[in-house]
């Protein structure tokens, strides 16, 4: 595997990021009449402005080319065609097979998927019509009103998230809980809600041996039992979706009521899997079909357009450019928009279970960063918190911001208002405002002397602060579908790039083992783990706190 940073175009890139990292991003449009033009595109419905971003034609040209050394389009090749690329688990990455459209061909070892997927989606959908039409009825007869999700990571957030979106598509009938951590005030704070008899509970889990999740199901399972007073109860209030059988079973869920997917489906990629049944249930079939080809449709997009027109290579190579151009550590997601407010949350997973890697496919140690630090909330709310330090802070933070035009619940006023801080934030940001222009600023509001003086450098913003302006034209299934296959791709193009695997996560290991041999601890005194004296000396503090509260 030739190292990345030997590579000709990784040393320009460096150089370029070096130069273009003071440039004036206000010259370069005066000087540019065609630059937001030229730096700009639209698919599938989503625009995307990256003109106020520090590049230029040979800074482009050469990203691209960067992505062409490093193999790029035949790593894509190899992603579509189901080539087993996660190669630390031996398995494909088929997310893309989810959604493709009954009668592709897509194969596995030989074995093509496509029906497999088409026949569970037939049956989730045979199902959802069930719930939402009144006819799957709970133990006593009565319909579903209530449908708790109990998963966590990929098997929470991505459901999580889309339900929250699509809230304008989805059934009025039905409300929707997610329960996802093992701090069990949030399974408790959700129950005392619910009538156990019109309660459905969907139990995710790719693995079905997540702790937290199975913990929660069997507290679920009990409260459920214990109301309707028989075992019998379970197969009429608790579905699983899952790849492992076996397990299900064992949990006492009879494996008619689960409903699968693959082991090509990596945890934070399945939405499109049976992991969605909860936003099928919401939003319907319809709807749910208009979601996944909306996915498709970005898949399309992204296998077909040449890179200088692609709209997830561009994000991602602009991506690139700044983490190890210049130094970036973490990049904002800031949507202008309620119902995407989730968002931030997954892609969180989405880039930092998949790209927080620092080990090569080969298994050498990269020398150089790969993904960054993920985060973000509403923009607009944003403003009012930690924009300050991306105006006038020390750190470098690209941002994507997210905008979507028409708003159906909102008014006109509100609408115009949200648009005009989100136009305005990037415009802020790039232009800033220069140490004259505040001098004049100052002097028009009658300031003079020392008291302008004192004030000027406070009140100067350096400007040429990066961003993407990416918007959408309504935020429905379809949209959502494409800007979530966006990112999805992204990750992709960034993980080929620096030779990583983006579909493993062992980091999530250790503390996963930690935290069986410390709870032996925290529940038998006598035993006594080894380990640092901090660990110890808190595991002893916690031990303490639990034994008092058994004895209350
Ligand atoms: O611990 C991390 C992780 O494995 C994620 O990758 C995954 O999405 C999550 O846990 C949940 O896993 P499962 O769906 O198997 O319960």
């Amino acid at each position: 595997m030739t190292a990345l940073s030997t590579l000709p175009a990784w040393q320009t890139m460096l150089s370029q990021a070096a130069q273009l990292k003071h440039i004036d991003l206000r010259q370069a449009f005066a000087s540019d009449p065609g630059r937001a033009e030229r730096y700009s595109l639209k698919a599938c419905g989503i625009l995307l402005d990256y003109a106020k971003n520090h590049i230029d034609d040979a800074a482009l040209a050469n990203l691209f080319a960067l992505a062409r050394a490093t193999g790029l389009e035949a790593k894509r090749t190899q992603l579509f065609a189901g080539a087993p690329i996660n190669a630390t688990e031996g398995r494909a990455v088929l997310h893309t097979a989810l959604r493709a459209p009954a009668g592709s061909v897509i194969e596995v070892d030989g074995v093509n998927v496509v029906p497999q997927v088409q026949d569970v989606l037939a049956r989730m959908a045979r199902f959802a019509d069930k719930v939402r039409n009144g006819q799957w009825l709970g133990l006593d007869g009565r319909t579903i009103t209530d449908i708790v999700n109990i998963g966590i990571g990929g098997s929470d957030l991505g459901p999580f998230m889309a339900c929250e979106a699509l809230k304008d598509f989805g059934s009025p009938h039905l409300n929707l809980h997610f329960i996802s951590t093992v701090d069990g005030w949030q399974l408790a704070t959700v129950l005392e809600k619910l009538d156990p008899a019109t309660t459905l509970f969907i139990v995710a889990s790719k693995t079905f041996t997540t702790q937290e999740t199975l913990t929660n199901a069997r507290a679920a399972r009990q409260w459920l039992v214990n109301a309707l007073g028989v075992e019998a109860a379970v197969a009429k209030h608790f579905v699983a979706v899952s790849t492992n059988a076996e397990a299900v079973s064992a949990f006492g869920i009879d494996t008619a009521n689960m409903f699968g997917f693959w082991n090509w489906v990596g945890g934070r990629y399945s939405l499109w899997s049976a992991i969605g049944l909860p936003i099928l249930l919401y939003i319907g079939e319809a709807n749910f079909r208009a979601l996944l080809a909306g996915a498709h449709a970005m898949d399309q997009h992204f296998q077909a357009a040449p890179l200088e027109q692609n709209l997830p290579v561009i994000l991602a190579l602009l991506g690139i450019f700044y983490i190890n151009g210049m130094g970036a550590a973490t990049q904002l997601v800031s949507p202008y928009n309620q119902p995407l407010h989730r968002l931030p949350a997954y892609l969180q997973q989405l880039d930092m279970e998949s790209n927080g890697k620092s080990v090569r496919l080969d298994g050498k140690q990269v020398d150089y960063h790969t993904g960054p630090v993920i985060w973000g909330e509403p923009g607009i709310n944003g403003q009012h918190a930690y924009y300050q330090l991306l105006h006038q802070g020390t750190e470098l933070v690209p941002i994507d911001f997210i905008g979507v035009l028409d708003n159906p619940k909102s008014s006109i006023e509100h609408n115009t208002i949200l648009l005009a801080n989100f136009l305005a934030q990037t415009e802020a940001l790039m232009c800033g405002k220069h140490e004259a222009e505040v001098r004049a600023e100052l002097k028009a509001q009658g300031l003079t002397g020392d008291v302008l003086e004192q004030l000027v450098p406070h009140k100067v913003f350096g400007g040429n602060r990066p961003s993407n302006t990416l918007l959408l034209d309504q935020l429905t299934p379809s949209s959502l579908g494409s800007l979530i296959a966006l990112y999805e791709h992204k990750v992709f193009v960034q993980g080929a790039i620096w030779g990583i695997n983006s579909y493993d996560q062992w980091g999530v290991e250790l503390g996963k083992q930690l935290a069986r041999t410390i709870e032996a601890e925290l529940r038998d005194p006598a035993i006594n783990g080894v380990h640092d004296a901090s660990t110890n000396r808190l595991i002893d503090y916690v031990r303490k706190a639990l034994n008092q509260k058994q004895k209350c």
